[in-house]
């Protein structure tokens, strides 16, 4: 009889990141850490996962992403979806952990800016395609507290996403800025939207039919061409913002026009997140298709208050990792990080010789390794060629006799013996740390 053997494969949405792409990955975190760091942010690790009930009342009821795309963790008590609701959800992003960890660890009361920073998995239940996974990664940075309310840290945020996608060699981006007003100039721009939006609101498509009711800005940025059509005949402005608000976006304005940094003004830009006041920007790069956006962010000046925190005001950014990719050039990247030596014992009577050797080498970090199953020779440096190491330490009976290993150097095809006597490898580990 024989048995069916169950194959896995990585869930919808998700992959496995191999060995051969990890220096990718690498690269990126590390020049994005250092750009961060060049502006003062601190890095913070939260979680992956919160309370349900954070993401729902940060990111509003009537977000996709809460409507839709939660990644709820239902124990198995938790029978009804009523109940799993109060549970637990992986981060579908991360704003909300950071401002649960400002209120938590009272930040505020340790300094007037924090400036903090992430790098790490989110989760959303999206229809996966080209750009859009279900498991995907984020670099972001907030800056939250009582001095956070200045236009030039608008600017700050802004040049600092730009430069952290120039400095992986990104060009072709644009940056879009809108501004949404205090949470009043939220209020009236709803209003007049509604009143605006009524007469055609057949038009609408199904889904911004039920937008109209709960959340009436996403119909501005719909990509469905009714949609746009309709939106397309209203006047957006900017009337609906106080005096105080309208200063706020003219300065931040300015202020990146002093930096050098090329906007456009997208007054139909929105965002899908109930948090968001005042300044929001994004950034798309054509080149990635219908998934067009590396990154965004925006203020949330009233998101700590919220959360049972102080009134103080924020802003912050993410960018997505795996859109980074796909926008970068096409060649070779960075190569990983490569053996200095590769051992080889030329019979058994060698081996345990091989092992200590190999032993002392880790230990002294100079990267090395061996295969554990004595083959010939030949194999064995096809094994060390493959392995990229720039020396390869050959050790066999005749070498065990005479007290010393042959040292190759695979660059320049020559050997040479190193004595070892009294177990004494200070002239093999002085050759092989010669090349760094
Ligand atoms: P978001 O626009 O939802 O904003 O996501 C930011 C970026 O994450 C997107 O522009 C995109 O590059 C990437 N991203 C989002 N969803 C996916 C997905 N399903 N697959 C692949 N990449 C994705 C936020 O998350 C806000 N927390 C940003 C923020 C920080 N606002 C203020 N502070």
């Amino acid at each position: 009889m024989s048995i069916m053997v169950q194959k896995f494969s990585v869930p919808r949405g998700t992959s496995d990141i191999l060995p051969p792409d990890i220096p990718v990955w690498q690269d990126i975190e590390a020049k994005a850490r250092q750009v961060i760091q060049n502006y003062g942010y601190k890095e913070i690790r939260t979680p992956i996962f919160e309370e349900t009930e954070l993401f729902v009342r940060s990111m509003g009821h009537s977000s996709d992403i809460v409507q839709k795309q939660m990644l709820t963790i239902a124990s198995q008590k938790q029978e009804s979806a009523e109940e799993a609701m109060g549970g637990l959800s992986l981060r579908p992003e991360s704003t909300a952990s950071i401002v649960r960890a400002y209120i938590q660890n009272s930040l505020d009361r340790k300094e007037g800016l924090s400036k903090l920073f992430y790098i790490g998995p989110m989760f959303r239940g999206e229809r996966p395609q080209k750009g859009r996974l279900r498991q995907f990664h984020q670099i972001g940075v907030e800056a939250i507290g009582p001095d956070s309310s200045h236009p030039y840290l608008d600017a700050e945020v802004i040049a600092l996403s730009i430069n952290i996608l120039k400095g992986l060699g990104l060009k072709d981006f644009q940056v879009k800025i809108n501004t949404l007003g205090s949470e009043e100039d939220k209020a009236n721009f709803s209003k007049w939207l509604r009143e605006k939006l009524q007469p055609d609101i057949k038009k609408l498509c199904p889904d911004c039919q039920q937008r109209f009711e709960r959340n009436v800005f996403r119909i501005l940025d719909c990509k469905n061409k009714d949609c746009k059509s309709v939106v397309g005949r209203l006047e957006i402005g900017y009337g609906h913002l106080s005096r105080q608000s309208q200063g706020h976006f003219d300065s931040v304005k300015k202020a990146l026009s002093s930096l050098g940094i090329e906007y456009e003004e997208a007054p139909c830009l929105v965002r899908g997140l109930d948090y968001y006041t005042h300044t929001v920007f994004e950034i798309t790069d054509a080149s990635l298709g219908s998934q067009d956006a590396l990154g965004a962010g925006g203020r949330y000046n009233n998101l700590v208050k919220q959360l049972g925190g102080p009134q103080v005001d924020a802003i912050g950014f993410a960018l997505g990792i795996e859109r980074i990719i796909l926008a970068l050039p096409k060649h070779e990247g960075p190569a990983a990080v490569a053996l200095t030596a590769f051992i080889i014992a030329m019979d058994e009577s060698a081996q345990s010789k091989a092992f200590e050797i190999l032993n002392v080498l880790r230990c002294e970090d100079i990267a090395s390794d061996m295969s554990y199953r004595v083959a010939s020779m030949k194999s064995q440096m096809r094994l060390a060629d493959k392995s990229g190491a720039p020396y390869v330490v050959i050790i066999g009976e005749d070498e065990l006799k005479r007290d010393c290993v042959t040292l190759k150097n695979m660059e320049k095809g020559s050997q040479e013996a190193v004595d070892i006597t009294n177990n004494n490898y200070s002239s093999l580990k002085t050759k092989l740390r010669e090349r760094d």
